[in-house]
């Protein structure tokens, strides 16, 4: 049984005028996008800084779509993970990702996720390997892979994740066979109009982009050809 999740795309915010970010949430949301990518570095795990809880909070009531909340994706790179998930939950997220080098105990970091209230999402660098879904699949909501290295947008996408989406949605595949749970398999970093459908194709349903989306001026446009994009593919 083939189970294809309608196809989600969440543009990442890190890439929009962060001085008109509402407007921008709201834009976006208007020109056809279903989730809400959000961007948090720490100086630390990444070298770079961003956003944290209170731009979560100025942003939420600007991710709407016909007057009901839209995802708010927040993707975490941060270490130490945990002491700030709950101010995540409370300022408005919806489903929180983090990198497993974050955290000291990955297990208890995803059962904080959900005791929070949200959706669980599990990041892999480029290079870290796939073992650490082995003992958690059933506490995960969403696996998260990195096709660049994280930390900047506008960067290109890393080839050889395509083998590792593959290899990604056959552990994703045979879980749902056994247990009937669907998990999302979301894909970030460099994703735009030209590689989405291969993307796709490998097994990803989720789509990250930033870069491909803001820089351009018509939002909705760039949204259509990705769609029909995804038509394409099988
Ligand atoms: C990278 C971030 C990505 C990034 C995507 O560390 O996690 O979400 O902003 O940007 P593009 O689509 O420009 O690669
Ligand atoms: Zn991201």
């Amino acid at each position: 049984m083939t189970n294809k999740l309608a196809p989600i795309i969440a543009p990442s915010i890190l890439s929009a005028d962060f001085a008109r970010l509402g407007e921008e949430v709201k834009n976006v949301l208007d020109a056809g996008a279903d989730w809400i990518h959000f961007d948090v570095m720490d100086n630390h795990f990444v070298p770079n800084l961003t956003i944290g809880p209170l731009v979560c909070e100025a942003i939420r009531p600007y991710a709407k779509k016909n007057g009901s909340d839209v995802c708010i994706d927040a993707h975490l790179m941060i270490a130490p993970v945990d002491r700030i998930i709950p101010d995540f939950a409370k300022a408005g997220a919806n489903l929180i990702s983090f990198h497993p080098e974050a955290s000291t105990h990955i297990d208890r970091t995803l059962g904080l996720i959900r005791d929070n209230g949200c959706q669980t999402g599990l990041v892999f660098n480029p290079a870290t390997p796939l073992h650490f879904l082995d003992y958690v699949l059933d506490k995960i909501d969403l696996v998260l892979l990195m096709s660049v290295n994280p930390g900047f947008g506008g960067q290109q996408f890393i080839p050889s994740t395509i083998q590792k989406i593959q290899q990604t949605k056959a552990i994703l595949q045979a879980h749902q066979e056994k247990t009937g749970r669907q998990i999302r398999l979301e894909v970030d970093g460099g994703v735009n109009v030209k590689n989405i459908a291969q993307i796709y194709a490998a097994g990803a349903d989720t789509f990250v982009a930033g870069s491909a989306i803001f820089s351009q001026p018509d939002y909705a446009k760039v949204i259509s050809e990705m769609r029909a994009q995804l038509a394409t593919a099988i």
